[in-house]
């Protein structure tokens, strides 16, 4: 049974050499996934692979069932999911096309379902979330890019936003103040559900731009896919890497 997927994210809707077996429908209790769910192999490797924006991407960040997500790939008896994220930069090391592997995350989302157990509570269900991250998943990800020779940074927390309007300079500035160095719309809560579900969850986040009030002039669409066209290449061998040495 497979037991790695790759959630893939703006920029990145296939990953390269991929054979593909087939597509699976889950029906979860939850509702739909993003999109039927690509079983296929790398080299002979097994791997799941399913973007969270949908296959044409019209799934905004707020709208994604992140609970079905989750939970299909865990009833395809994933345990170990790497998801790939377009954010912007904010500490200044974070600079656009800068890859990172997180290691915190503060969550700013609101009104999203954000619990397998919001029905059905015990108190066994207060997960514990100290450390939002796999650390050996994360470990794993910072080698693949090392044997790529892609250089990556190591840490940095992750604030997730609600979306799917960027942030304003002022909220960039308060995040900055809390310690987040970069920003993204989809972190949460799909880490929150991975960890709900025990399965081990690692971020590959690709700056995109300069957070909102970090650069002059405003963000653009097009200044984002110019970067993004460039570093999700990197992104892709780093998870193929992944993937082979797994
Ligand atoms: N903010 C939030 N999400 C993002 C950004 C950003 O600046 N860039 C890419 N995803």
């Amino acid at each position: 049974m497979t037991a790695l997927a790759i959630i893939g994210g703006t920029g990145l809707s296939e990953l390269d050499d991929l054979v593909i077996h087939g597509y699976k429908q889950v029906d979860t209790p939850f509702g739909k996934t993003s999109s039927d769910i690509l079983i296929g192999d790398l080299a002979g490797q097994s791997v799941l692979f399913l973007p969270r924006h949908g296959q044409n991407h019209t799934i905004a960040p707020h709208k994604i069932n992140y609970r079905a997500n989750i939970w299909a790939l865990h009833s395809l008896g994933v345990t170990s999911i790497i998801a790939v994220a377009a954010v912007g930069g904010i500490r200044d090391d974070m600079a656009p096309g800068v890859i990172a592997v997180p290691d915190q995350i503060i969550d700013y989302t609101y009104g999203r379902e954000h619990s397998f157990f919001s029905d059905d509570f015990c108190s066994d269900n207060h997960i514990d979330f100290t450390y939002p991250y796999d650390q050996h998943l994360r470990q794993q990800l910072l080698a693949a890019g090392k044997q790529r020779n892609i250089s990556m940074i190591d840490g940095g927390t992750y604030g997730a936003t609600q979306g799917p309007r960027l942030e304003t300079a002022a909220e960039i500035k308060r995040m900055a103040q809390d310690g987040c160095a970069m920003v993204g719309m989809t972190g949460m809560p799909e880490a929150g559900l991975a960890r709900e579900l025990n399965m081990a969850y690692a971020t590959c986040a690709v700056m995109a731009n300069w957070a909102a009030g970090l650069s002059d002039g405003i963000i653009t669409m097009a200044a984002i896919e110019h970067t993004l066209n460039l570093a999700m290449k990197q992104a892709k061998q780093i998870v193929s890497q992944l993937i082979l040495t797994q």
